[in-house]
């Protein structure tokens, strides 16, 4: 029996909706933990595309799936996903899917709030998705957040609401400068929202906790990823909650005894959406050839995602920060037709190699990156299903990557398909 977390190890979009969907094959039970409806996971399976924001990415292989009390939810951006889904023919009922009473609910002043800021923020802006995912943890925070359990209790809700709304709207009105929300719109909106979704709202810690001492076997889905950690990324373009292998437990009310593995989704280049440092950011050609071959444009907002190198830097980081006991290399066929690559191995500053990723922006920002140069392939492996077929570059590449981070590859991805992949090591075996 084994309990898996799937984490990102770079600045989010790694490709772990393919990694857990591919996994959740073997697994019981799909848990997200953490983030929102910023996310944005996409799955291929049979030539169809699903992205999923809220719902986990188990969900097209029939698991249940569930989602953790560490997750703020829309809860209209839930329900879209859903008819969504069943519109496809995938099952969704409380059986299937399961949200949290312990979790946050994002209201419409915290999308007002969120978009007003940035806006205001003008150049300086953090480049957030808009979905209200930084004011609504800002609430759980001072206290001043609804759950779901708040929701499906409608009269709680509505003395509830009355008593957060003047403040939020003195801010919007006062300060940011925008339309005052009306209560009674609000009160009846999320009244129809709950009515919907008061079936699948559970006790998803007691829930998973008794699977587990069934027997089942949990995969934990994380979102965003590594330096967009709210503590250990690059403050303050990060996101708003902690994205690390460790909050998979405080995410979802298990114990850190229950997990076993914790899978690290690497992209075999980096990207990055939104503002913030990126020390090997590519703004030219190649950097072109990635965005445009790998179609970087991000699943939640189609904004164009910036590219660069490999950087094993953060992947080391990564590696301590998450406890990574195996890796999964993604779009491992996008760097294919390029003569020679490059691997981000230390950042130098001030004449000397950085020992860790600094928590500076202004130290960041002054790193020079340190390359080292491997061959490229030529060869489209995008069909390949058998690690001995790889050309012996595409060999070679991986093989810096396990040095350099000390971490075995468990799986590699070629494609977007579920069976574009290789799995070397399936990490719910032999726990
Ligand atoms: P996530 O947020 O980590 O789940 O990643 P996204 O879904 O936002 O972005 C990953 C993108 O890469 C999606 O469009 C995937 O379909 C695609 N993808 C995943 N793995 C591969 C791969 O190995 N090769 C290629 N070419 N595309 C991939
Ligand atoms: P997945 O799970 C990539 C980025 C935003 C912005 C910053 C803060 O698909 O990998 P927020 O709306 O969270 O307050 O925005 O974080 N961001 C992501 N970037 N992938 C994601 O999720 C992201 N979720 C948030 O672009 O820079
Ligand atoms: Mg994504």
């Amino acid at each position: 029996m084994a309990n898996i977390v799937i984490i990102g190890t770079q600045w989010g979009d790694e490709g772990k909706g393919k990694i857990v969907d591919l996994l959740a094959e073997y697994a019981d039970l799909v848990v997200r933990f953490q983030g929102g409806n910023n996310a944005g996971h996409t799955m291929v399976v049979k030539g169809e595309q699903v992205i999923s924001h809220l719902v986990p990415s188990g969900i097209l292989q029939g698991k249940i799936c569930m989602i953790g009390n560490g997750v703020v939810v829309d809860p209209a951006v839930l329900i879209e996903e859903m008819d969504y889904l069943i519109a496809k023919g995938v099952a969704c009922g409380p059986e299937q899917l399961m949200v949290s009473e312990r979790a946050q609910v994002i209201m419409p002043y915290h999308q007002a709030i969120d978009k007003a800021r940035e806006k205001k923020k003008g150049k300086d802006k953090i480049g957030t998705t808009g979905r209200g995912i930084g004011p609504a943890y800002e609430d759980k925070a001072t206290r001043h957040g609804l759950r779901f359990v708040d929701l499906v209790d409608a009269d709680g809700f509505n003395e509830k609401l009355a008593a957060i709304l003047p403040e939020k709207n003195f801010y919007l009105e006062k300060y940011l400068e925008e339309q005052p929300l009306d209560h009674g719109t609000i009160f009846k909106q999320y009244n129809a929202y709950a009515k919907r979704l008061a079936p699948h709202v559970a006790d998803v810690s007691v829930t998973v906790n008794r699977a587990m001492q069934e027997g089942k076997q949990v995969l934990f889905e994380g979102a965003q990823g590594t330096h967009l950690d709210i503590d250990h990324g690059t403050y303050p373009f990060v996101t708003s909650s902690n994205t690390v292998s460790g909050n998979a437990c405080c995410g979802s009310g298990v114990g850190p005894k229950a997990i076993n593995g914790v899978i690290g989704v690497v992209k075999a280049y980096t990207t990055r959406v939104g503002a913030g440092p990126f020390p090997s950011e590519l703004l030219d050609d190649v950097g072109n050839y990635l965005q445009s071959k790998g179609a970087e444009f991000g699943a939640t907002t189609g904004r164009r995602r910036r590219c660069g190198w490999l950087d094993t830097v953060i992947l080391n980081n990564a590696v301590r920060l998450n406890g990574l006991t195996g890796l999964a290399i993604t779009k491992l066929d996008v760097l294919g037709g390029l003569d020679q690559l490059r691997i981000c191995t230390g950042y130098r500053y001030k004449g000397k190699t950085m020992e860790s990723f600094p928590a500076s922006l202004k130290v960041l920002a002054q790193c020079e990156p340190v390359y080292e140069s491997i061959d490229g392939w030529k060869e489209d492996i995008s069909n390949i299903n058998r690690y001995e077929k790889l050309p012996d570059k595409v060999k070679q590449y991986l093989g810096r990557i396990e040095a350099l981070t000390g971490v075995p590859i468990q799986i590699i991805s070629v494609g977007p398909q579920r069976d574009q992949t290789i799995v070397l090591e399936n990490p719910f075996d032999g726990k």
